[in-house]
């Protein structure tokens, strides 16, 4: 193998936290993103301080409109890392159409390009725990900040990739629709394509919205002195993980093709770092040493009560499990969020 990968949406949050490791680890990194994220410039400048511009190249496209532009980028390398994407259900649900012309056409994209090219590049895609539907046949138990599965295996282990695919919201049905393409374009065309459902990441240069990123952007939120608003009863669990171990798995992956093509996996932190946004919240407020104004909106549509990744078979064929544990993850991303907060000053002024 040659070593070079190109990262669709690589200014992105997990985009730039995967070329930098890639990077340090003797790879090239081609980078392809139309910069549609707010500041996907400022993890791109730092990116280009840190690293030679003979391994590190920039392309300014986009996934749906520049194909001819994807066909010449893919042609040039051994593994397609494909992130770009619209991100958010809010805003799935209020442009259901861009939102399906960048996650499904722009991921059909990625994958024709591959299927048509000389080199036939491994070519991984960043799915999401939100195939999963809202998981109503899975019942939960609720207490004072959090809820919990009720099926004793499932709270111990997390939710299966044998669970029902049931695509919920506009994002779930764009991304549900990318992730069956890739797993079928290795059955039908043999490309050597890796599916991973991601549950919630969080972690440095992530530049989280109301919308999207929560972690991020509670922190950031209360760095500022912002309200939150919480939408629902706050109980909601997710499993967070942190972004290096999902770089860690990226190359793994790659690594493990033999085993890994045409594959899903579930992946997020697994239940040993699982917690609701109210025990989040709690854990903020301590570590800011302050209150933060809290106010409560009703659920948003697709959200589900509890998801936690069932990561045994990642584990199993790939050798991976989250190593970071919360607080450590914690630490790394709110120290980020301080060194920047001119800049979320001026974003939000
Ligand atoms: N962050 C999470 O918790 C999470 C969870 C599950 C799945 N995912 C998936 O992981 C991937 C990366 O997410 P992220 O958190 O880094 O989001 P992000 O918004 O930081 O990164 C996405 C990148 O894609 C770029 N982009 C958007 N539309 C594009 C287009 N048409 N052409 C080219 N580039 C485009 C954006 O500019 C941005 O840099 C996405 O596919 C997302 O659905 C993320």
């Amino acid at each position: 193998m040659k070593n070079k990968i190109l990262i669709t949406g690589g200014a992105g949050f997990i985009g730039v936290n995967s070329a930098r490791r890639f990077l340090k680890n003797g790879w090239e990194v081609h980078i392809l993103d139309n910069f549609s994220r707010r500041g996907t410039d400022l993890n791109i400048e730092k990116l280009k301080n840190e690293y030679s511009t003979s391994k590190l190249k920039i392309i300014k496209a986009d996934i749906v409109k520049d194909y001819s532009v994807l066909c010449v980028a893919v042609s040039d390398v051994d593994v397609v890392l494909h992130l770009a994407a619209q991100v958010a259900v809010t805003t799935s649900v209020a442009n259901p159409r861009h939102d399906f012309e960048t996650n499904a056409i722009g991921s059909f994209n990625v994958l024709e390009a591959v299927r048509l090219s000389d080199n036939k590049p491994i070519v991984l895609y960043s799915s999401t725990n939100k195939v999963y539907g809202c998981l109503e046949h899975l019942p939960v138990k609720e207490f004072d900040k959090h809820y919990q599965f009720h099926d004793k295996e499932i709270h111990k282990y997390g939710v299966h990739e044998n669970v029902n695919l049931d695509y919920h919201s506009p994002y779930g049905c764009s991304k549900g629709i990318a992730d069956q393409y890739f797993i079928d374009y290795n059955r039908i065309y043999g490309l050597k394509t890796v599916v991973f459902r991601q549950s919630c990441i969080y972690g440095p240069h992530q530049f989280g919205i109301e919308d999207q990123g929560w972690v991020a952007w509670f922190t950031i939120a209360s760095m500022l002195e912002r309200g939150i608003n919480i939408y629902g009863t706050g109980k909601q669990v997710r499993d967070l993980l942190f972004v290096d171990d999902l770089s860690r798995l990226y190359e793994l992956a790659i690594e493990k093709i033999n085993k890994t093509a045409g594959k899903a996996y579930n992946i997020g932190g697994g239940p040993e770092n699982k917690l609701s946004l109210l025990q989040f919240l709690d854990k903020l407020m301590s570590h800011m040493g302050r209150e933060i104004p809290l106010a409560y909106s009703d659920i948003r549509s697709g959200d589900q009560p509890i998801f936690i990744a069932d990561t045994r078979k990642a584990f199993n064929e790939i050798g991976w499990k989250p190593e970071y544990d919360f607080n450590e993850g914690f630490d790394a991303m709110s120290e980020w969020v301080k060194g920047n907060r001119g800049i979320f000053n001026s974003f939000f002024n």
